[in-house]
């Protein structure tokens, strides 16, 4: 239970960094460039940018290429089970996948009515993960060695559990100012 637990958390951080690195770099020209749907709402909203998308996937990449080459320092073979370069397709589009989901997301919030960055939990934290295994799945032909139907299922399960809990740790050292 414990070594599903981990396993999953490790082989989704080329999933679950990208956004924190878009958090990090992100600002200036937002990816709608501004433009309003047909409804008359933000496509996407000024939450959204290029640069944000760029250095995310390349930051999630960056993890992934980096846990590949530590996994031989810790003894285990997660990603490196796998050849380097489909090991570099598979990470490529966890991180790929899990930005687009991220704007698939914020585009749907956009036409259901909700603000850049007002929160809906649990869509928050679920549509980037199901995006990003949908492209693992399309592009990676070793996505099914890793991400057994267990690992998918626990990813889904943690995935919001891990979200509250990261949120509640950073509330408790000061850097949030709302435990959600
Ligand atoms: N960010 C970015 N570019 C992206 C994704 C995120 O620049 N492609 C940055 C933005 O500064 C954004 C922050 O990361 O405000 C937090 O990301 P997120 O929570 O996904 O965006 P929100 O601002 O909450 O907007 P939304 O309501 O559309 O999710
Ligand atoms: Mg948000």
């Amino acid at each position: 239970m414990l070594y599903l637990l981990l396993k999953t958390i490790w082989l989704l951080i080329p999933a679950y960094t990208p956004n924190n690195f878009a958090v990090v770099f992100g600002g200036g020209i937002p990816i709608d460039l501004g433009k309003n749907f047909v409804d008359g709402k933000r496509i996407l909203g000024d939450g959204k940018t290029i640069r944000g998308f760029i250095f995310g996937v390349l930051g999630g990449i960056l993890c992934g290429t980096i846990q590949f080459n530590l996994e031989n320092f810790l003894g285990i073979a997660f990603f490196s089970s796998l050849s380097f370069p489909d090991a570099f397709v598979l990470v490529s589009s966890l991180s790929f996948g899990s930005l687009s989901g991220d704007l698939l997301g914020s585009f749907i919030k956009r036409r259901i009515g909700i603000k850049r960055g007002q929160a809906l939990p649990f869509f928050d934290q679920l549509t980037f993960l199901v995006v990003a295994f949908l492209f693992a799945y399309t592009f990676s032909p070793f996505f099914h060695h890793l991400f057994t139907i267990k690992v998918i299922v626990a990813a889904i399960i943690i995935t919001p559990i891990l979200h509250l809990l990261t949120n509640y740790i950073a509330f408790k050292l000061g850097l949030k100012d709302v435990p959600w």
